[in-house]
C-alpha cells in the first residue's frame, strides 16, 4: 500500500503565523507538524509516500524531507493548486496511486496510543487482501466539527455525515483512511459540495453504499488530536512535551521509526544525528544509535 500526506491549504485561519510558512511545517513542540502524520504512515509499514502541498510550499517540504532515502522510504511531491477538498488528493495523486491500494492521512492529525502500530498494520493488510475501505472513529465532545459516523446496536455503520449541525453520534471520523484501488475513480466522479470541495465523506458514503466500508474504533486509551488551530497546536505541543519529558522517548520521531523498522542502519541514523547535532533532537538520535534508549 502507498500513502499520501495532505499538507496543502493556505492556512488563512492561522494568519499571520502561516503567512509565509505552511502550517504543517510549524513546530509541534520539538519537530515540524508533518513528522507526526508521516510517522503514522511509516508505522503502518508504508514506504512509498506522496506529499501534496501548495505550489509555494512544496519545495520547503522537499528541503526538510528530501526524497526520503535517509529514512529508507521514497517521498514524492505533488502540487494542489487550489484547495479543492480532501478527496481531491486522489485526483491530484492519481498517477502516484496507480491501480493499488492507498492510505491517506491529513497533515494536521495527531495519533498516539499503545498498540496503534499493530492496529494500523492489521487494517492495512485487510484492505490489501479484501479490498474496501477502513476508517478510524474516535469519541469526541464536539462531533459537529468533524465527519460523524453513526452505528447501530451491532456497530454496523448506518450513516456518515460531514460536520452535521445535529450529530447522530459522538464518533468523529479521524483523518486517516485506508482505501482499495477504486478510490481514484470514486473520488473523480463525486461532484464538489456546496462549499465547492470534494468531500471525503462523499467518498466514504460511496463505499458505505457499496457495503465496503469498515470502521475501527480508537478507544479512550488513544489520543487523537487536531493541530489545525492555535489552541489545538498548543495543546498538542503540551501533550508531546509532557510525554516526551516523562519517558525520555520521542513521539513522531521519523528517524527512530525508520531505524526500528529496519529501514535504515546505525550508520544512517548517525548521519542524521550529526546533521542535527546541536539540538536535543540530534542528541536523542545519537543516544538511540548508541543503544542508550529503551
Ligand atoms: C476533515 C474531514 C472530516 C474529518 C476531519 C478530521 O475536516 O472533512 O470529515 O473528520 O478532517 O480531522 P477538516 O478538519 O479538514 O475541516
Amino acid at each position: 500500500m502507498k500513502g499520501i500526506v495532505l499538507a496543502g491549504g493556505r492556512g488563512t485561519r492561522l494568519y499571520p503565523a502561516t503567512y509565509s510558512v505552511n502550517k504543517h511545517l510549524l513546530p509541534i513542540y520539538d519537530k515540524p507538524m508533518i513528522y507526526y502524520p508521516l510517522s503514522v504512515l511509516m508505522l503502518s509499514g508504508i514506504r512509498d509516500i506522496l506529499i501534496i502541498s501548495t505550489p509555494q510550499d512544496t519545495d520547503r517540504f522537499r528541503k526538510v524531507l528530501g526524497d526520503g532515502s535517509y529514512l529508507g522510504i521514497r517521498l514524492q511531491y505533488e502540487v494542489q493548486n487550489e484547495p479543492r477538498g480532501i478527496a481531491d488528493a486522489f485526483v491530484v495523486g492519481s498517477h502516484f496511486v496507480g491501480d493499488g491500494p492507498v492510505a491517506l492521512i491529513l497533515g494536521d492529525n495527531f495519533f498516539f496510543g499503545h498498540g496503534l502500530p499493530d492496529i494500523l498494520r492489521r487494517r492495512k493488510q485487510e484492505v490489501e487482501e479484501k479490498g474496501g475501505a477502513y476508517i478510524f472513529a474516535y469519541y469526541v465532545q464536539n462531533p459537529s466539527a468533524y465527519g460523524v459516523v453513526e452505528f447501530d446496536a451491532d456497530w454496523n455503520v448506518i450513516s456518515i455525515e460531514e460536520k452535521p449541525e445535529n450529530p447522530r453520534s459522538n464518533y468523529a471520523i479521524t483523518g486517516l483512511y485506508f482505501f482499495d484501488s477504486r478510490v481514484v475513480e470514486v473520488a473523480s466522479s463525486i461532484p464538489p459540495s456546496r462549499r465547492g470541495e470534494k468531500e471525503i465523506t462523499d467518498v466514504l458514503n460511496a463505499y458505505l453504499d457499496a457495503k465496503s466500508l469498515r470502521v475501527q474504533l480508537l478507544g479512550r486509551g488513544f489520543a487523537w488530536l487536531d493541530m489545525g488551530t492555535h489552541d489545538s497546536m498548543l495543546e498538542a505541543s503540551v501533550f508531546v512535551s509532557t510525554i516526551e519529558k516523562r519517558q525520555g522517548l520521542k513521539i513522531g520521531c521519523i528517524e527512530e521509526v525508520a531505524y526500528r523498522m529496519g529501514w535504515i542502519d546505525r550508520e544512517g541514523l548517525l548521519r542524521v544525528a550529526r546533521r542535527y547535532s546541536n539540538s536535543g533532537y540530534g542528541e536523542y538520535l545519537l543516544r538511540l544509535a548508541e543503544g542508550r534508549i529503551l
